[in-house]
C-alpha cells in the first residue's frame, strides 16, 4: 500500500511543498470525520489512513533533501573558523578595534565606524541611508562590516581594493566623518599617547609606526575577526538536522530559483558584480560601478551583497529604499530573473534566511 503510494506520488511529481499543504488538508479532513464518526471500525480506518500519508510525505520529503547534498556543497561553503592569527596578532587586533570605536577619528568628535556599522547590531544601522559627522546623509545604505573580509573588493562598487583601503576612506569623507587631510588625522591621534604606544606595540620594528596607512592595517585586522559562523555552517559542515525542515526547503528554492546563481560561495554572495535590473529594469540613479571603471557594460551594476545576517541588516539594496525582506526576495525574483514569486516561496526562503543569523556576538 504504501510502496504504491509511493509511487503513484513520484509519477505525479508532487513537489513536497503541494505534499505537505495536501496532508494537512487531509489531516484536518479526516479528523472532523473521525470526531462525527459513531463507528469505532471506522474510527480506527480512519486514524490508520491518516498515520499512513504521514509517514508517506515524511519519506518523500527525506528523498527530496539527500538528493541536493551534493549541488548544495558545491554553491555554498562553511565559513571558516579564522581569518587571522588572532594570538600572534593581539596588539594589532587591539589598536583596530580602539579605532574602530574611535569618535575621535571625526572632525567634531562626534561618530566613529561603529555609529554606522553598530557591531552589536550586525555591523549596520538599520538606517537607509546614514547620517554623518553633520547629520547630512549620503546617498547609499551602509553594509554590514561583519564578513566584509570574504569580498573581492569593498563598497557597493568595489572602489576599494580591500578593507585595509577601504578603512581609511570614510575618515577623510566629508559627509562621513570629515576629517581634512591624512596630516591632521595623525596630528589628533599623535596627541594621545596611548596612541603612540598602541601603534609602536601593533607595529614593532618600524619607524614610524603611527600612518595613515597603519590605520587601515589595524582596523581591517580587527575587521577580520568580525566573521559569523551560523546554523547553516553546521549543516554544511554534516550537521543535517541543522536546519528546520521549512528551512531546507527554503534552500532548495532559493536554488532552485536561480537566487543561488548571484548569492553563492562563503558568504552568499560578496564574490562578483551584477546589473541590478538584469532582466526587468531597476530604477535608480545610481550608476554604481561605472563610476569606478567608465564601461558602459557597468551601468548600475553592484557587488552582490552577502546574505549572512540579512534578517537583520535591512533596509535593503545599495539605496536602503527596500523595507521588508519579503519585498527584498518579490523584488529580486522579479528584477534579476523576471519571475514572481508566491507567499510560500517568500516564507520558506525568509526561514532559510534565518538559518544565517549567527549566535556571535561582539561587544565593544
Ligand atoms: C556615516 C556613516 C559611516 C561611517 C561613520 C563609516 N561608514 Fe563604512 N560605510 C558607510 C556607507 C554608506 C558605506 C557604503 C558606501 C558605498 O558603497 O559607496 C560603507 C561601506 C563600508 C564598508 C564596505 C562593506 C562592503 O560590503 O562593501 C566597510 C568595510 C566599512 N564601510 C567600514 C567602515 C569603517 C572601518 C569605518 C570607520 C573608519 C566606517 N566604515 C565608517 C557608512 C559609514
Ligand atoms: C543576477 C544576480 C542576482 C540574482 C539572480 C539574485 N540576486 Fe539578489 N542581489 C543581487 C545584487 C547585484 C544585489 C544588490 C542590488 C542593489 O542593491 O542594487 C542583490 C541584493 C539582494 C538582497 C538585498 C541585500 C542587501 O543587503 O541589501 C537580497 C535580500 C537578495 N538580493 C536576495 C535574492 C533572492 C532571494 C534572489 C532569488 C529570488 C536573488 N537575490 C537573486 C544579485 C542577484
Amino acid at each position: 500500500m504504501k510502496g504504491k503510494l509511493l509511487r503513484v506520488l513520484r509519477i505525479l511529481n508532487y513537489s513536497s511543498e503541494y505534499l505537505i499543504t495536501l496532508y494537512n488538508s487531509t489531516k484536518n479532513a479526516i479528523f472532523v470525520l473521525i470526531y462525527l464518526t459513531k463507528e469505532s471500525v471506522l474510527k480506527v480506518f480512519f486514524l490508520i489512513f491518516i498515520m499512513s500519508i504521514g509517514s508517506v510525505t515524511t519519506h518523500a520529503q527525506k528523498r527530496n533533501f539527500q538528493l541536493k547534498m551534493k549541488r548544495v556543497k558545491r554553491t555554498f561553503k562553511a565559513i571558516p573558523k579564522s581569518l587571522i592569527d588572532e594570538v600572534k596578532n593581539a596588539d594589532l587586533i587591539a589598536l583596530g578595534k580602539k579605532l574602530y570605536f574611535e569618535k575621535k577619528l571625526s572632525v567634531n568628535n562626534s561618530i566613529s565606524c561603529n555609529s554606522c556599522h553598530q557591531v552589536d547590531n550586525f555591523g549596520v544601522d538599520n538606517e537607509p541611508t546614514s547620517p554623518g559627522h553633520e547629520g547630512k546623509r549620503g546617498g547609499r545604505n551602509s553594509p554590514t562590516t561583519f564578513n566584509a573580509a570574504f569580498h573581492i573588493s569593498q563598497f557597493w562598487d568595489g572602489r576599494a581594493k580591500d578593507l585595509a583601503a577601504q578603512a581609511i576612506g570614510p575618515i577623510l569623507n566629508p559627509v562621513e566623518m570629515g576629517m581634512p587631510n591624512e596630516a591632521a588625522v595623525i596630528s589628533k591621534l599623535s596627541k594621545i599617547k596611548s596612541y603612540v604606544t598602541d601603534f609602536k606595540k601593533a607595529f614593532p620594528g618600524k619607524e614610524k609606526s603611527l600612518t595613515y596607512p597603519n590605520i587601515g592595517m589595524a582596523i581591517a585586522a580587527y575587521e577580520k575577526t568580525l566573521i559569523t559562523p551560523s546554523r547553516f555552517d553546521d549543516f554544511l559542515n554534516g550537521d543535517e538536522n541543522a536546519l528546520t525542515f521549512q528551512e531546507k526547503r527554503g534552500l532548495k528554492k532559493f536554488m532552485g530559483k536561480g537566487c543561488a546563481t548571484c548569492h553563492r560561495g562563503v558568504a552568499l554572495g560578496g564574490d562578483h558584480y551584477f546589473k541590478i535590473g538584469l532582466v526587468n529594469e531597476y530604477k535608480t540613479k545610481d550608476m554604481g560601478r561605472f563610476e569606478v571603471t567608465k564601461r558602459d557594460g557597468d551601468q548600475k551594476v553592484f557587488k552582490v551583497p552577502s546574505l549572512r545576517n540579512i534578517m537583520k541588516t535591512g533596509p535593503y539594496f545599495h539605496d536602503g529604499s527596500v523595507k521588508t525582506i519579503d519585498a527584498a526576495i518579490e523584488l529580486m525574483a522579479h528584477h534579476q530573473l523576471g519571475q514572481k514569486v508566491g507567499p510560500g516561496f517568500i516564507e520558506d526562503v525568509k526561514a532559510f534566511f534565518t538559518s544565517l543569523t549567527t549566535n556571535k556576538k561582539f561587544n565593544k
